[in-house]
């Protein structure tokens, strides 16, 4: 298996643990541990008393089942637990393509959502979004790329990096699309729950349609990537089975108590999402300002959903030099679009609570930068 560097991780590797403030993180404000547990009374005392063994391959029951909440359709043999999404994107793409399929992947996206499909052997066509079409989905130049051996189509909404939605009408007609064409949907949906109008959310695309596959995970709208845990979501109980033979070769099982830390944390996801809602609800006007008080470096399309957003930087120079002198002189750390082929680009995060504070931060350095 040949696969490329993963520039977004190298990237975050040399500054996220030095540079003092992320003002570009795709996860939502955490939280620690004791936190976590205070949310329900009991959970510290079960939590010491919870069973350090293997546990089930495809998940904890418990855990399936909370998870099955999050969806309309779906019973917990439907899902399949793994050690993050990341896990989940690398065992759905190689248990079920290789030489000889087709795969369409939504494009600029998160990079293994690319990079993870071309190592499989299959041929990998993008379905490209453009800044200057305000990232529109352009339907028609989907239906063109599907061909005969087209076995799966990856779509990622809420979209990193844009943190735009798909439109209910094109996400109706990529399942209709799929569905007639006999394509597998895996519909990236770490960001779904975070939409900033929570009534403008999609449907999953498990409950959609049966050859449809939810990846969600604990990391971005909950805000605890630490306990490492996604799952696959789907009615089609072949793709299941598919991943979990892949698993046995991953994992085996995911880590017992993460499990049931997540499970908690799903009983209590009303309570986390709209802290994290909050902040991002309070933080996104500021950065919007900000980009209006600036809107001769920076412009975009706002987003409708997470806590990211991907605007233009409007000058001469390398934007990862600009990002880089950045985070060196004030710790505030951007990340370049190079690392989504996206060189004249940003990410920005606005799901963290000192985000104000990084934000005067970077104004003050450009002000003196002038
Ligand atoms: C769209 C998307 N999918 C998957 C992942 C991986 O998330 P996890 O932390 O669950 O591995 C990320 C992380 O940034 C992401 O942005």
């Amino acid at each position: 298996m040949n696969i490329k560097p993963f520039r977004i991780e190298h990237y975050y590797a040399k500054y996220e643990f030095s540079a003092k403030f992320m003002l570009s993180s795709s996860d939502a404000q955490s939280r620690t541990l004791g936190e976590l547990l205070s949310l329900e009374p009991g959970a510290r005392e079960a939590m010491d008393e919870h069973w350090l063994g293997y546990t089930e391959a495809p998940g904890a029951p418990y855990l399936r089942q909370a998870i099955t909440t999050i969806y309309q359709t779906q019973e917990a043999d439907d899902v399949l637990v793994l050690s993050s999404a990341e896990e989940g994107i690398f065992v759905a793409y190689h248990a079920l393509v290789g030489a000889g399929d087709h795969v369409i992947v939504e494009t600029p996206c998160y990079e293994s959502g690319l990079e993870v499909a071309r190592s499989t052997d299959a041929e990998v066509s993008t379905w490209q979004r453009h800044y200057e079409d305000g990232w529109a989905h352009d339907l028609g130049a989907l239906g063109q790329m599907i061909q005969p051996n087209t076995k799966l189509l990856y779509i990622n909404t809420p979209s990193n990096p844009t943190g735009t939605n798909m439109t209910p009408e094109v996400f109706a007609s990529v399942m209709n699309l799929a569905k007639e064409r006999g394509i597998i949907v895996l519909c990236d949906e770490v960001y779904r729950e975070l939409e900033h109008d929570p009534s403008q959310r999609l449907p999953a695309a498990c409950d959609a349609f049966e050859n449809a596959i939810s990846l969600g995970s604990m990391s971005k709208a909950y805000g605890l990537p630490g306990l490492r845990l996604g799952w696959l979501a789907t009615r089609n109980k072949s793709v299941i089975e598919k991943c979990l033979h892949f698993k046995y070769y991953t994992t085996i099982c995911s880590s017992a108590p993460s499990e049931f830390l997540t499970a908690l944390a799903l009983r209590q996801r009303d309570v986390i999402l709209s802290r994290n809602l909050e902040i991002v609800q309070k933080n996104l006007p500021l950065m919007q300002a900000f980009f209006e008080r600036h809107s001769d470096l920076f412009s975009w399309v706002k987003p409708d959903a997470s806590p990211i957003g991907f605007p233009k930087v409007n000058i001469g120079g390398d934007v990862m030099a600009f990002c880089e002198e950045i985070v060196r002189e004030t710790g505030v750390l951007l990340l370049p679009g190079s690392v989504y082929d996206q060189p004249r680009h940003v990410r920005v995060g606005y799901g963290r609570s000192n985000m104000p504070e990084a934000l005067g931060i970077l104004e003050d350095y450009l002000k003196r930068r002038d």
